[in-house]
């Protein structure tokens, strides 16, 4: 019984199957390596290829014994998601199908889906509930959205059993210290945050300050990388038990601002983070809090991880690995 992790590479992929395999599971990844990082694998198998190559998941999967599949392999910059939608509907949503075809070919009817926040928009109302109505602004949630739509199908058709867990903000690093956040571009707020810290970047651009929050920044749901990791395992570990498909958000239940995230970074490491406010970025909505009531009741998920936890585990593994994986 091994699971095949797509994307086990990358960030929140290689800190699941780093779970994974301390909890004795046997796992096999495969990974295109355009944005993962063959270092970030421990303790499996890495097959460098792509989910879209029905021959190789084919092979993996008779090869290895794959009963299940936790699909993160995607891309998930929203920006360039606006600029090069092709890219985005080409990889994540086609691909994505492709493979879907090879692991039902094969008779796996277990799959656990990364999903995102992003396919709510700009909700009116928080903490965000699971069933209100999605809305996404941008390509990657409509990828996604167009997914989750696609697994409820194939659920009914051919009864393939799926959890799909939308990630509000990732964030942090394995307490061990041994993998961590490195995306190339960085665009993401704490690790940015970071690099000016270790003097990597000039300063922080803020984007904008006259959102409908209390200090006019973003108000974001930041949640613990392995505490995402651990959220997979059960989630899995439910669809082994016979579990139906359903969807689920994994966040911390908290919001934070831009402004209280830099604040709370200079009171970790003791100095000023230099900073700017610049314009907004474009389809940043003012708030996003993911009510995490479902999870919490279904799975008995709970959050372990702090802010704090974030901060000190991001800073260790940033401040060890300047230059991340160095591949
Ligand atoms: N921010 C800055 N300056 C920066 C980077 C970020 O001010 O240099 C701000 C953003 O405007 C935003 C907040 O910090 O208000 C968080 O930004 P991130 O880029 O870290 O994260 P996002 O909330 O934009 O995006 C995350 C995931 C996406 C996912 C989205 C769901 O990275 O994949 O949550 O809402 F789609």
């Amino acid at each position: 019984m091994t699971v095949l992790v797509t994307g086990g590479a990358g960030y929140i992929g290689s800190h699941t199957v780093r779970a994974l395999v301390d909890k004795g599971r046997s796992v096999v990844v495969l990974d295109n390596l355009q944005k993962g990082h063959k270092q970030a694998v421990k303790g499996a198998d890495l097959v460098i290829g792509d989910i879209s190559n029905e021959e190789l998941v084919t092979e993996i999967i008779k090869k290895y014994d794959v009963t299940s599949v936790i699909h993160f392999a995607a891309d998930s910059l929203v920006e360039e998601s606006m600029m090069e939608p092709r890219k985005y509907y080409h990889n994540n949503v086609i691909k994505t199908i492709k493979l879907l075809d090879a692991i039902l070919k094969n008779s796996i009817n277990k799959i656990v889906f990364s999903s995102t926040a992003a396919v709510y928009g700009s909700p009116k109302e928080v903490p965000i509930q699971e069933n209100i109505e999605l809305k996404p602004t941008n390509v990657y949630g409509r990828t996604k959205r167009m997914i989750e739509n696609v697994l409820e199908d194939y659920d009914m058709a051919y009864g393939l059993k799926y959890i799909a867990l939308r990630y509000f903000n990732a964030a942090g690093a394995c307490v061990t210290g041994e993998i961590g956040e490195d995306h190339s571009p960085e665009s993401h707020l704490i690790p940015i945050i970071l690099q000016v810290a270790l003097g990597k970047r000039d300063k922080l651009i803020i984007y904008g300050n006259d959102y409908h929050t209390k200090d006019g920044t973003c108000i974001r749901d930041y949640v613990h990388v392995s505490d995402l990791a651990e959220a997979h395992i059960l989630a899995l570990e439910a669809l082994e038990g016979g579990k139906d498909s359903t969807i689920y958000n994994v966040g911390n239940g908290k919001g934070f601002s831009v402004k209280e995230i830099v604040l709370e970074i200079e009171k970790f490491i003791g100095k000023e983070i230099p900073k700017e406010i610049s314009l907004r970025r474009p389809g940043d909505p003012d708030i996003l809090i993911a009510s995490i009531e479902k999870i919490k009741k279904e799975l008995g998920w709970h959050p372990k991880y702090t802010l704090y936890d974030i901060i000190e585990t991001a800073w260790r593994w940033h401040n060890s690995h300047p230059q991340g994986f160095e591949e």
